[in-house]
């Protein structure tokens, strides 16, 4: 099984040195630099001052969030269906998503184009899911969240028809720019590929992902080519490092699946699925109780592409170590 379009890290520095190649000659190049003003100032900016390398990487980044058209990397996929989504997330996410009724909310984190809400309020959607129409009713609302805006003709018509409120895409700002009280609860949230992917802070985005979810919800979400949870894989790519590894105060390898689990008030299931090519470990975290708390995390190396390689260490940077100015966020 395929999941559309990663690109191995060689492929990963084709498309940064491209980038740096474009940001010469467009306007990319302007609004990344702008943006990273702003990036700076929001990404952990301890860390970015003591290794002026992770700058340069979040501005590659951000000129591929911008990218349009031609200079959309290969592997930077926007617009995976609903389908794919109950493919590649764990498997309770398609009777979780069909149980929401109109009074409930599902988010969507970094929709791309949001084709799988769309398809979500298709009337082919009820036909697969027959159980539970009439329960489910007019469908729950969805918002989906994204960095750049990437709606398409089909999402203005559909949102126009549907009407006020059913569907709402977010856009310009990261997951962690949000306040509760602009978002509300959500019973379902979503991330393929997205913000837990892409996220240079994944402890905060854990955190802000479990303060917009509702007690007993479910945030459902996968990475690949990580180190699962059973431990028996080794990195996709030959020489290359897991995409996503979490390093321990004492040097030892952590692993995501792990990490999740150690964070209060979460269920958390995970799923390898070594046959995808790279593997993905898909996860589940349902909110059990309201007291969060979610182990920091300090970024140490960020390479960009799509998605990027990370590296995290437990705890926060001594600010000896980080070279630090202020406190890390
Ligand atoms: C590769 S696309 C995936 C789109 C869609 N989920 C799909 O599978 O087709 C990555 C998406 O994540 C969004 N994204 C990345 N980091 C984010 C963050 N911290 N907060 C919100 N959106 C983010 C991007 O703006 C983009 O919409």
């Amino acid at each position: 099984m395929n999941f559309s379009r990663d690109t191995p890290p060689l492929s990963n520095q084709r498309i940064a040195r491209e980038s740096m190649t474009t940001l010469k000659n467009t306007w990319i190049g302007l609004a990344a630099l702008l943006i990273l003003q702003s990036l700076w100032l929001e990404a952990s900016y301890s860390q970015v001052s003591a290794n002026p390398a992770l700058g340069d990487e979040i501005s590659k980044q951000e000129s591929i969030f911008q990218s349009r058209g031609a200079q959309v990397p290969d592997g930077y996929s926007i617009d995976r269906s609903l389908e794919e989504y109950a493919l590649a997330l764990p498997s309770g996410f398609d009777s979780a998503l069909a149980q929401l009724g109109p009074g409930d909310r599902w988010l969507d984190i970094g929709a791309g184009t949001g084709q799988a809400i769309l398809d979500y309020y298709n009337s082919d959607y009820d036909l697969m899911h027959w159980e539970g129409r009439e329960r489910r009713g007019r469908k729950a609302q969805a918002v989906a969240i994204s960095i750049e805006d990437r709606r398409t003709p089909r999402w203005q018509q559909d949102a126009a028809a549907l009407g006020a409120g059913k569907i709402a895409y977010l856009f310009d700002r990261r997951l962690r720019e949000y306040s509760q009280e602009e978002l509300g609860l959500f019973q379902v949230i979503t991330d393929v590929i997205g913000g837990f992917s892409y996220t240079e802070n994944l402890s905060l985005f854990v955190e802000k992902v479990l303060g917009f979810l509702d007690l007993y919800g479910s945030f459902f979400s996968l990475l690949q080519d990580v180190h699962s949870e059973e431990g028996t894989n080794r990195p996709h790519y030959a020489g290359a490092p897991f995409l996503t590894e979490i390093t321990n105060t004492d040097g030892s390898k952590a692993k995501v699946c792990s990490w999740l689990k150690s964070i209060t008030c979460v269920q958390v299931s995970c799923e390898f699925k070594a046959t995808w090519k790279p593997p993905i470990e898909a996860f589940r975290v349902r909110k059990i109780c309201s007291d969060v708390r979610v182990p920091p995390l300090a970024l140490i190396h960020y390479n960009a592409g799509t998605p990027p390689e990370r590296r995290f260490q437990v705890g926060h940077p001594s600010p000896a170590a980080a070279g630090m100015t202020s406190a890390p966020r």
